[in-house]
């Protein structure tokens, strides 16, 4: 190509003014999209609520990575000697300078019974969050259960409120079983303690519940033929190789629950998993399964207590874990984490029109933040969804923000998270031209629901 162009009689001074309109472009081209990308979001709304827009904006956040000098205590600095720090380093870092920017501490609580006023019903994401008592809520790796007879939310997790340790050198960081800890809201701000609703086994060492075990990521959905509450959790032991599901049910959606067996779903391992229960009453099992490389997926039985022998794979290689499931106009979504541990990693949005796939995997869903918010979730991994009643397209997204030293003091992210909002990233493998609404999580340090939507 260039000898040809070389070699022509007259095409010198041709060559030279393509080059020159050619740059001329590429500079208008550069300014053109630099503006679309800082302030050019909100330009392309959706035909969403008025109400919605404010959740979208595009919020900054500026973080200063401490001089190396003088910021590192010698034991983390042993720990890790050469390489350049970053943020996560940072984050993973209990003695970290900026440890307060992603643990803040108990000044800064979001205390409901209290913060009548200017602070009323604001989100702060990773601030301590007390229950109506004035306790830290201990629900994490949690799902929120709308119940429709009481109207009134129940918010289940990990109740971890004990010492940290690791049961052997190379064990992951954990704290014994203590149990399955519940809250109840009518505005999704405001918790009340409903108490441990499914305990530990304190003595029986056999029994799956027995402290020594692990019990993760408790999910609990209402069965309409039985009347029954029921809830499916992730059972392991201190090493994760029991890999397995548990289920308990209640009467009551305050608990408490009677604890009624594990099982290798379809025969398989099942670590990080979710269920989700769709318009028409199906519910299905979600689980990271053959080390965590693939997801399984498979609809329950109808009273929601086993799976049935249907099971599929899905995103199969692309090691996943921390599934939530959600469904907006027809269509389904996840959004995922990879797996590192209680470290933070960057979240995917998928998509399928069954929820049994196939699911196709499309971006990253971060808005706003910096890049390594966007890249780290937030320092969040994904644990469950709620729909905003009367706003399509609207949810809360619920992430846990794990201390790996102090699991008990994990902190949650809520952040609003919209479905069909502007597209800040080209979709992989479409050449830009998304086949699915975008789902977009907007950072925000501070935010709150839409007034009408407050009860
Ligand atoms: C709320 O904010 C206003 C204006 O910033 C301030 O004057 C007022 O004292 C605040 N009220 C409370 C309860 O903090
Ligand atoms: C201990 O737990 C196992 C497994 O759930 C059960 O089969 C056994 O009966 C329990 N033992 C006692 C003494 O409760
Ligand atoms: C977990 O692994 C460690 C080290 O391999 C071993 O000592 C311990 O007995 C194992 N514990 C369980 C519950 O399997």
């Amino acid at each position: 190509m260039v000898r040809n162009w070389a070699g022509g009689r007259c095409s010198m001074s041709a060559m030279v003014w393509s080059l020159l309109g050619f740059l001329l472009f590429l500079h208008l081209y550069s300014l053109v999209s630099h503006n679309g990308g800082k302030g050019g979001e909100n330009k392309f709304h959706s035909s969403h609520h008025p109400l919605i827009h404010e959740l979208e904006e595009v919020e900054e956040e500026h973080i200063q990575i401490p001089s190396p000098r003088d910021k590192r205590s010698p034991r983390a600095a042993k720990r890790r000697p050469k390489r350049t720090t970053t943020l996560i380093d940072e984050f993973l870092d209990e003695n970290s300078q900026l440890r307060h920017r992603f643990f803040p501490d108990i000044r800064s609580v979001i205390d409901p019974a209290n913060d009548a006023g200017n602070n009323s019903l604001y989100y702060h994401p990773g601030r301590i969050w007390l229950d109506t008592e004035g306790n830290p809520i201990q629900a994490h790796g949690g799902g929120v259960l709308y119940d429709e007879r009481s109207k009134t939310y129940y918010w289940y997790g990990e109740y971890k409120d004990g010492p940290t340790y690791h049961a052997h050198k190379k064990g992951a960081a954990r704290v014994d079983i203590i149990g399955v800890g519940c809250y109840s809201s009518k505005d999704l701000w405001t918790w009340k303690n409903e108490g441990i609703v499914l305990a530990a086994e304190e003595a029986n060492e056999t029994h799956d519940l027995h402290k020594s075990n692990v019990l993760e990521r408790p999910k609990v959905i209402y069965n309409h033929k039985t009347g029954k509450y029921v809830m499916w959790m992730h059972i392991d032991d201190a090493n994760y190789t029991k890999a397995a599901v548990g289920i308990a049910i209640s009467d009551s959606p305050a608990g408490p629950f009677d604890y009624l067996y594990s099982k290798r779903p379809h025969g398989f391992e099942s670590r990080d998993m979710t269920i989700f229960k769709d318009d028409d009453g199906m519910a299905y099992l979600i689980y990271s399964s053959e080390d965590n490389s693939d997801l399984h997926v498979g609809p329950l039985t109808e009273d929601y207590l086993d799976v049935t022998h249907f099971m599929r794979r899905i995103l199969v290689g692309q090691h996943r874990e921390a599934p939530a499931l959600f469904k907006h106009q027809g269509i389904y979504y996840m959004i995922t984490s990879g797996c590192t541990g209680w470290a933070p990693n960057e979240a995917l949005a998928h998509a399928a029109e069954s929820v049994v796939g196939p699911w196709e995997t499309m971006a990253n869903p971060c808005t706003g933040g910096n890049k390594i918010f966007r890249l780290t979730t937030f320092f969040s991994q994904s644990t469950f969804i709620i729909p905003l009643t009367g706003f399509p397209g609207s949810f809360i997204f619920m992430a846990d923000r794990w201390n790996h030293a102090d699991l008990r003091d994990s902190r949650y992210v809520w952040l609003p998270m919209i479905v069909g909002g502007p597209a800040n990233r080209p979709l992989d493998l479409n050449f830009g031209f998304p086949v699915w609404p975008r789902v977009s999580i907007y950072w925000h340090r501070k935010w709150r629901l839409p007034s009408i939507w407050r009860v």
